[in-house]
C-alpha cells in the first residue's frame, strides 16, 4: 500500500498533475474543517486549543506553501510527527483524501512581512550573521546575501539546523510566521 502511495505520488509530481486534475480542494477544505481545524484553526493560524498543546504547540499551516515541499507535506499528514501532538492520518483518511487536504493546506495564505523579518534578523540572527546578511565569520557563519538557497531550502536550514555547525534548529524557538518573515527578508537581500 505504501509503495503504491509513493508510486502514485511520484507519477502525479512527474506529470505535474498534483494539485490540479486529481485533487479536490473543496473536499480538502471539508476534511480540514472536520479533522484538522480543532488544532490548526479554520484558517491554519492555529486554534486556541492548538496553541495550548504542551510542550510543542500546533504549527501555523499558512506558511506550508513556503516551507514544505508537496511530497513532504503528504508524508507529514500521512505519518505524523514523531513524539508530537500531530498523529499520522493513514488510518483515518484514504490516500486520495490526504492529497485533497494537502492541496487545501497549500491554498492557505500567509503574506510575509519583510520589514518585520529584517528586525527579527537583526535581533535574533545577527550574533553570527552580519546584520546586513554578510558573514561575520563568527562560527563560520556564511554570507547570506550570497546564499543560493530558495525559500524551501532556506526554511529547512533555519527550521532544522545544520549538523555539526553552530547553525542550530530554530523551528522550536520561533513560530512559523516569524520564520516566514525572516526568510522572506533573506530572499530580498540576495545578490
Ligand atoms: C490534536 C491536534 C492536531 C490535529 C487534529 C492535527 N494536527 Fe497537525 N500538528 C499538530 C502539532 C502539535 C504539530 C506540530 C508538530 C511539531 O512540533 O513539529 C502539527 C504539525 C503539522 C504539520 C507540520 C507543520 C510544520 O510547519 O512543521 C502539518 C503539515 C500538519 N500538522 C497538518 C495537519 C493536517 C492536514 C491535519 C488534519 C488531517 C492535522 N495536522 C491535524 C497537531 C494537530
Ligand atoms: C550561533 C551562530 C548562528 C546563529 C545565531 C544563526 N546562524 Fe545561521 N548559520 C550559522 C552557521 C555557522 C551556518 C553555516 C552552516 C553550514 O556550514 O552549513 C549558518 C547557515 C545558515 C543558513 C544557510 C545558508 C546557506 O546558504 O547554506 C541560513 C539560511 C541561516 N543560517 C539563517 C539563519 C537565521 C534566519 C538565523 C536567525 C533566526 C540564524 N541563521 C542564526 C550560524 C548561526
Amino acid at each position: 500500500m505504501r509503495k503504491y502511495f509513493f508510486f502514485v505520488l511520484a507519477f502525479l509530481l512527474v506529470t505535474g498533475a498534483y494539485g490540479t486534475a486529481f485533487s479536490d480542494v473543496s473536499n480538502g477544505e471539508r476534511i480540514f474543517r472536520k479533522y484538522c481545524a480543532k488544532c490548526h484553526g479554520d484558517d491554519g493560524s492555529v486554534s486556541e486549543f492548538g496553541r495550548s498543546i504542551e510542550p510543542h504547540a500546533a504549527r501555523d499551516l499558512r506558511t506550508s506553501r513556503f516551507f514544505i515541499a508537496p511530497s513532504e507535506l503528504l508524508t507529514i499528514i500521512k505519518y505524523g510527527v514523531y513524539g508530537r501532538g500531530m498523529k499520522g492520518w493513514e488510518n483515518v483518511l484514504a490516500d486520495k483524501e490526504i492529497l485533497d487536504v494537502a492541496e487545501f493546506v497549500r491554498t492557505l495564505k500567509y503574506v510575509p512581512n519583510v520589514e518585520a523579518g529584517k528586525k527579527f534578523f537583526e535581533a535574533r540572527c545577527a550574533t553570527c550573521h552580519d546584520s546586513k546578511g554578510a558573514g561575520k565569520k563568527l562560527f563560520k557563519a556564511p554570507d547570506l546575501d550570497m546564499s543560493p538557497l530558495g525559500e524551501i531550502e532556506m526554511a529547512r536550514a533555519v527550521r532544522f539546523g545544520r549538523h555539526g555547525t553552530m547553525m542550530s534548529p530554530k523551528g522550536e524557538l520561533f513560530k512559523n510566521p516569524d520564520l516566514a518573515d525572516v526568510i522572506a527578508y533573506l530572499q530580498t537581500i540576495k545578490k
